[in-house]
């Protein structure tokens, strides 16, 4: 194909749909599981993949094809005939398609970016209306674990290990208690649970289907004995604590009234307990050219987190470009005396405690 794109825009937009194709194709191939079954199984023809995985070949060898020229899968011989094509999952592209449990797991990415773009319509009529988004049901791909990794490999080993006093506390007697806002499915709550073998954690998140999975998680991570859940709006929470830890990941700039969830927090922790929030390490002051994070943190912030929050009357509509001095303001104006941005070491967040 002859490319005769001479505007630069023109040609970046065309790489942003190649981009895109590969993550719906990545979805195709994470939720039907034909990543797992070439990896476990071993390379395979497309009848064989189709045969492993209950498919139809002729889905199955487009897909392929299409996974082999976008360089995600790898084929043993491209020139042979396509039903005997043998295709592989490259050995260094295998933690990142199929091992949850590392940090190059990404290929949640897909259910992610599908589940982005089930509501633009209504997004389209809310820029108009300046309505919120209702959340997303589960079904039917369920939600990506996006952050599953960070927290089981990084929470407990190094991010609270790095913040002195809140370590320490969560390692001595009397056993400590930790509050976890908008916990989602529950990972942070099991990996606190996972590094320090004698705290309590309350997890809490305003939607209830993520906080079903959570209890079944704990469970299976063995720390269901300590690890609590219940689904609350972190703004109006009564009647919980006290805790010696309050921790907010990545949730507070989703919240509609974060003033609110951060008094609530306040209230909620025992003499010389703080709150520790993490949220994108965006920059200090709208700038250009921006970094790759920046950017990324701006695009979810227009499909989803802005949107999500908007739906309440009053909402402080932070959306996911919650710079420092906006988590300072909202800090401050919860009443807390001090705000320390902390030197937690993370490409993606930015972590904050905050001193009644
Ligand atoms: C980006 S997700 C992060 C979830 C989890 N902390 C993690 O890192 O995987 C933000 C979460 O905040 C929750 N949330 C939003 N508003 C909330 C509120 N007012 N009270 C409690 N949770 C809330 C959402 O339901 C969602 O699970």
């Amino acid at each position: 194909m002859s490319v005769e794109r001479t505007n630069p825009l023109a040609e970046r937009l065309f790489q942003s749909a190649m981009a895109a194709l590969d993550l719906y194709a990545l979805y195709v191939g994470d939720q039907i599981g034909l990543y797992r079954a070439l990896h476990e199984a071993g390379p395979a023809t497309s009848t064989e993949l189709a045969e492993r995985t209950g498919t139809v070949e002729r889905y199955v060898r487009e897909w392929l094809e299409q996974q082999t020229v976008s360089g995600i899968l790898g084929v043993a011989d491209p020139s042979a005939d396509p039903l005997a094509r043998r295709y592989h999952v490259p050995p260094d592209h295998a933690e990142v398609l199929v091992d949850e449990d590392s940090l190059n797991y990404q290929a949640h990415k897909g259910v992610d970016l599908v589940r982005a773009a089930r509501p633009l319509p209504a997004l389209v009529e809310a820029f108009r209306t300046g309505a919120g988004l209702p959340p997303l049901p589960w079904p039917p791909e369920g939600r990506a674990e996006f952050n599953r990794a960070r927290f089981l490999n990084l929470l407990g080993r190094m991010w609270l290990p790095a913040i002195p006093p809140v370590h320490a506390r969560l390692s001595s007697d009397p056993p400590a208690r930790v509050a976890d806002l908008g916990c989602g499915t529950g990972w942070s709550s099991i990996a606190i649970a996972q590094a320090y073998p004698k705290v309590l954690v309350d997890g809490f998140d305003l939607a209830e289907a993520p906080i079903e999975r959570a209890g079944d998680h704990a469970a299976a991570a063995g720390v269901g004995d300590r690890v609590r859940f219940r689904s609350a709006d972190a703004a109006t929470l009564g009647g919980a604590g006290p805790y010696d830890l309050v921790t907010v990941f990545e949730a507070l700039h989703d919240m509609s009234h974060p003033v609110d969830a951060l008094r609530v927090a306040r209230g909620m922790l025992s003499p010389g307990g703080s709150v520790v929030v993490a949220d994108e390490r965006v920059a200090d002051r709208f700038t250009l050219p921006a970094d790759e994070h920046e950017r990324y943190a701006y695009g979810w912030s227009v499909v989803t987190c802005l949107p999500s929050a908007m739906g309440e009357p009053e909402s402080a509509g932070t959306g996911a470009v919650m710079r420092p001095d906006t988590l300072r303001r909202y800090a401050l104006e919860a009443g807390f005396g001090e705000v320390e941005t902390l030197s937690v070491e993370d490409v993606e967040w930015r972590f904050y405690r905050l001193i009644p």
